[in-house]
Order: C-alpha cells, then sequence, then structure tokens
C-alpha cells in the first residue's frame, strides 16, 4: 500500500496540517469518510505548491462547515445544490469540501442530473486523469492513493488525458481548463485528447462556454503562478475570445502582469505570501477602458460587489498612497503602523505601478529593513528582562518605544540598546565599585599577589598589567577576555543579529 501520508505532511504547512486534522475528525464523528482530492493530491504529486485542500466526503459537507465556522473558519462559497463549500480554514488556509457526486449526462452536452456517489465514482466523472486522484484521510486505509483512471503515469508522462470523449461536449470550459493545466505545468495534451480538442473546436464548442464559467477561468488565470503562460495559450488557439472578444483584440497587459509578477517574487523574498488575484486581474484587464472593463465584468458574471472590489482597487491604493504620502507620516513608526494594516495586494500594486518615490522607498523600508527589526524585537524584549524590569503593559510600552527608535536608525548595537532602555526605564548601571571589587577575583595571579601585598598593590599591579604585555601575553590577554564576558548573556546573543541587520541596511 503506497503510503502518501508522509509525503502529504511533509508538504503541509501547520495551519494546512491542522486543518487536515479538523476535517478528518469532523467526518468521522460525523461517521463520513473522506478524502483528499484534486487539485490538492496534483500538487502533491507533481511538487507543486500546495495552494488550497479541497476534500470529498461521502455525505453532505454542511454540517463540518457549521463546525468549522465555531472554530475560526469563513466560508467564503456554500452551493446547497452542489453541496459545495469553499472556505478559509482557521489559519487562512484556502480550501473546499465536496459532496461526492456523480453528474449523470442522459445526452452528452446537456444538463447533468446529481447524484450523490462514491468517491470512486466522484474520481471518474472528473475532467483530466490527473484531477481524478485522490488520498485516503480514513483511520483504516489512511494514505491510501486512489486513481481508478492512472492519472499517475499521465503525470508521468507530462500528459494531460480527458477521461471521456464526451468531456468538452459536456463541459466546454474544459477546452480553456485542458490548455491552462498544460501551459501551467509544461505539460502536452495526450494524443487522444488532442483529437477530442481538435474536434471541439471544430464543432464550435467554444462559443457554447457559459459566461459564469468564463468568468471562473478569468478569476482562475489571475490566480496562476504564471497567469502570462496561460493567457499567451488561449490566445494561441484563439480562445481568449471565449472569455471575452473586447480582451481578445486589446490583448491582455502582458507589462503590467511581469511587473506584478516580480513585486510577488520581492515579497516572497521579504517573506510574505500575497494573494494577488485583484491586482492581477487589473493587470489582465490594463489595456481595456474602464467601461469595458465593467462591462467585462458583468458579462462574465460578477455580482457587482465583487466587480466593484476590482474596478475600484486602483483607487483605494491610490487613496492608501495618499496617506502614506501625508503629514502624519513622516515619523517612521507611524509609517510602519500604517503599511503594518495595508493589505498586502494594495502595497503590490503600488510596488508595481506607483511612480511616487517618497512612497516606494516608505514601502521598500517597511518590507525590507523595518520588518526584520521587528521580527527582532525578542532581542529588546530579553535585554531589558535582563535588566530586571518585570513583564506587563509599561515593559511593552518600552519595548515599543525602543522600536520606534530603532527605526530611526537608533539602537543599532547592543550596548546602543542597553543605554536607550536605561534611559527609558531609569535602571541604573551598577555601581562601578562593586565591578572594581570583582576584577581581582577573577584576574590574574599577579593580581592576586598584588592584592595580598597591601598598600603598595595598586602601583604594583599596574606595572603588572604593563609587564605582562610584554613578559606573559597570555595571562593579560584572559583577564581581557574576562572583563568581556562580564557583559549580560543576552547582549552576548544578540549581538551576531544585530551585526546582521546592520551589514544589510
Ligand atoms: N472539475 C471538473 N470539471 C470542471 C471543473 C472542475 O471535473 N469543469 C473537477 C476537477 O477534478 C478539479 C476539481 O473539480 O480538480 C476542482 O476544480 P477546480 O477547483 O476548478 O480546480 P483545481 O483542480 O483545484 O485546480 P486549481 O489548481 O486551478 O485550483
Amino acid at each position: 500500500m503506497p503510503d502518501y501520508m508522509f509525503l502529504l505532511e511533509s508538504r503541509l504547512s501547520p495551519e494546512q496540517r491542522a486543518a487536515m486534522m479538523r476535517v478528518q475528525e469532523l467526518s468521522s464523528a460525523l461517521g463520513f469518510n473522506v478524502y483528499l482530492t484534486g487539485g490538492t493530491v496534483r500538487d502533491l504529486i507533481t511538487g507543486a505548491s500546495l495552494r488550497d485542500l479541497d476534500f470529498t466526503v461521502e455525505g453532505n459537507p454542511s454540517r463540518i462547515a457549521r463546525e468549522l465556522e465555531k472554530g475560526g473558519a469563513k466560508v467564503l462559497v456554500e452551493d446547497e445544490k452542489l453541496r459545495q463549500v469553499e472556505l478559509l480554514f482557521a489559519g487562512d488556509c484556502d480550501g473546499s469540501i465536496s459532496a461526492a457526486r456523480d453528474d449523470h449526462y442522459v445526452r452528452p452536452g446537456t444538463r447533468p442530473e446529481i447524484r450523490w456517489s462514491t468517491i470512486m465514482e466522484d474520481l471518474r466523472r472528473r475532467d483530466f486523469s490527473l484531477n481524478a486522484i485522490a488520498i485516503s484521510l480514513n483511520p483504516a486505509s489512511r494514505g491510501l492513493l486512489l486513481d481508478p483512471t492512472n492519472g499517475l503515469s499521465d503525470v508521468e508522462r507530462a500528459e494531460v488525458r480527458a477521461l471521456t470523449i464526451h468531456s468538452f461536449t459536456n463541459q466546454p470550459v474544459r477546452l480553456l481548463r485542458v490548455l491552462r493545466f498544460a501551459a501551467r505545468m509544461g505539460f502536452k495534451m495526450e494524443q487522444r485528447t488532442q483529437e477530442w480538442f481538435d474536434l471541439a473546436i471544430e464543432r464550435e464548442l467554444h462559443h457554447t462556454i457559459t459566461p459564469e464559467d468564463a468568468g471562473a477561468e478569468l478569476q482562475a488565470a489571475a490566480r496562476e503562478e504564471r497567469p502570462a503562460v496561460v493567457l499567451k495559450a488561449w490566445e494561441e488557439h484563439d480562445l481568449l475570445e471565449a472569455i471575452s472578444p473586447v480582451l481578445a483584440k486589446k490583448h491582455p497587459g502582458y507589462e503590467a502582469i511581469g511587473r506584478l509578477m516580480k513585486v510577488r517574487e520581492d515579497l516572497f523574498t521579504a517573506g510574505f505570501r500575497p494573494r494577488l488575484a485583484t491586482p492581477m486581474l487589473l493587470a489582465i484587464l490594463g489595456r481595456l477602458k474602464d467601461r469595458e472593463q465593467a462591462s467585462l465584468l458583468s458579462k462574465v458574471g460578477f455580482r457587482s460587489a465583487e466587480s466593484a472590489a476590482v474596478l475600484e482597487f486602483e483607487e483605494v491604493a491610490l487613496e492608501a498612497q495618499k496617506e502614506l504620502l501625508g503629514k502624519k507620516m513622516k515619523a517612521p513608526i507611524d509609517a510602519y503602523r500604517f503599511l503594518e494594516k495595508l493589505p498586502l495586494d494594495q502595497m503590490a500594486y503600488l510596488l508595481a505601478e506607483s511612480n511616487k518615490s517618497a512612497a516606494l522607498s516608505k514601502i521598500r523600508a517597511y518590507l525590507n529593513k523595518w520588518r526584520p527589526v521587528r521580527l527582532g524585537l525578542p532581542g529588546v524584549t530579553a535585554q531589558l528582562e535582563a535588566l530586571g524590569m518585570p513583564r506587563g503593559p509599561k515593559f511593552d510600552n518600552v519595548v515599543e518605544q525602543v522600536f520606534a527608535m530603532q527605526l530611526t536608525g537608533r539602537g543599532k548595537t547592543p550596548e546602543e540598546r542597553e543605554k536607550i532602555l536605561r534611559k527609558i526605564t531609569g535602571i541604573k548601571e551598577q555601581p562601578k565599585k562593586k565591578e572594581k571589587e570583582k576584577k581581582p577575583a577573577k584576574g590574574t595571579d599577579k593580581a592576586h599577589a598584588a592584592a595580598a601585598m597591601g598598600s603598595a598593590a595598586k602601583h604594583k599591579h599596574a606595572a603588572a598589567k604593563a609587564d605582562a604585555k610584554h613578559a606573559a601575553k597570555g595571562k593579560p590577554a584572559r583577564a581581557k577576555s574576562a572583563a568581556k564576558h562580564h557583559a549580560p548573556a543576552p547582549r552576548g546573543k544578540t549581538a551576531p543579529a544585530s551585526k546582521k541587520r546592520h551589514s544589510r541596511k
């Protein structure tokens, strides 16, 4: 029995793992069999990043969704007829839960009759073999791969294979889908699939793609990691028209798409994983006039709120830019607080499209300097604790004050930070006299001897120090290092980190 559980668990983020465990638990409590399916399994097998978790249950997922909501999940779309829920699991990971079903077509190309089914029937009704694989999450067969149509071998051959001759007739949108998957994965169409595809185009089935399906594909293209390769594949096959004749005529905004992709890479490097579907959609439609964009979105079935989110996005981002350039944002800490709350897609849009250098340099400072300083704040916390300040609101306030100073370039070294911390808190340094008393204890044999010699000690000790430089190199060196180690431990710990930050600037 191939065990895909290990592979799966090693690829899931902690949030995704928690979501999977919860869905498993809830399904088991309701007596439903549950499987990971579709895109999740395909991406797992091909090594692509796992963007979302798609579950299929042999039962109605609505009660599972209700329970998940109680734990902080957010239901985005619920289709009661299809028993399908799209949601944002707690921890901000995307996913869906669908009831296993069979789409029964009385005649090819007619509206299917939905029948609740087993997982095997569900897998067989799907579009392509690479999407028809599941992993069992049930106790008795956990980790078992279900691959009734041999999708694994198609993945190995790098081919997209449609499951029946009626695949495109039953759902013409699959003409767009087959090109999207092939372009995304660098696969080709399997030979018979290619023949069925050509036949469907000859019969002009692409003209029968419903506007809603076309809209869903447009959104899917905007969510792609490399939207341009998908859009080009559609253009090469004259299928962009199926989404919008105006878009086909004016072409997607490839330059704007490229700029946004570059920004996405920079954001990844800075440790962010932004969702850029909205600005990407705007980039795709960038060559169309405002009213053409509005009409396209309404034609492909966007609801008015969805259209508004896209059409007003630029205005909203520019408004944010205006605020960022305003008087209230002069101090870095104020700009930091503002940018911390600014949605990442707006930040990405500004980075890609703005020509206001002052706004851009603030955003870049936020990503590359301020955020790393923020992430290094536990070092300041440890220093403050080492100084003996008890935890509490006052403690947090001091840390925030130091952070604000760090953003202006102060407190770069642990020593500087300690000075700042002492000044803010009023915690005095230990009296120097004490340190002097301590030194001899850790000092050299000569120092002990000097102490023992009473009144002449001071002079002789000084002389011994001077002599030692020439005569006995090892001993003074030890004394020096002992003095260094006298510094509090947290400072020693934070020093290399602060050096790193320093060199980055
Ligand atoms: N599906 C299908 N026919 C369609 C649309 C979807 O058979 N016209 C099936 C596929 O098996 C697909 C699953 O439903 O895997 C979920 O569809 P969707 O979420 O659109 O695709 P994903 O495979 O999850 O791909 P993506 O990575 O683009 O999200």
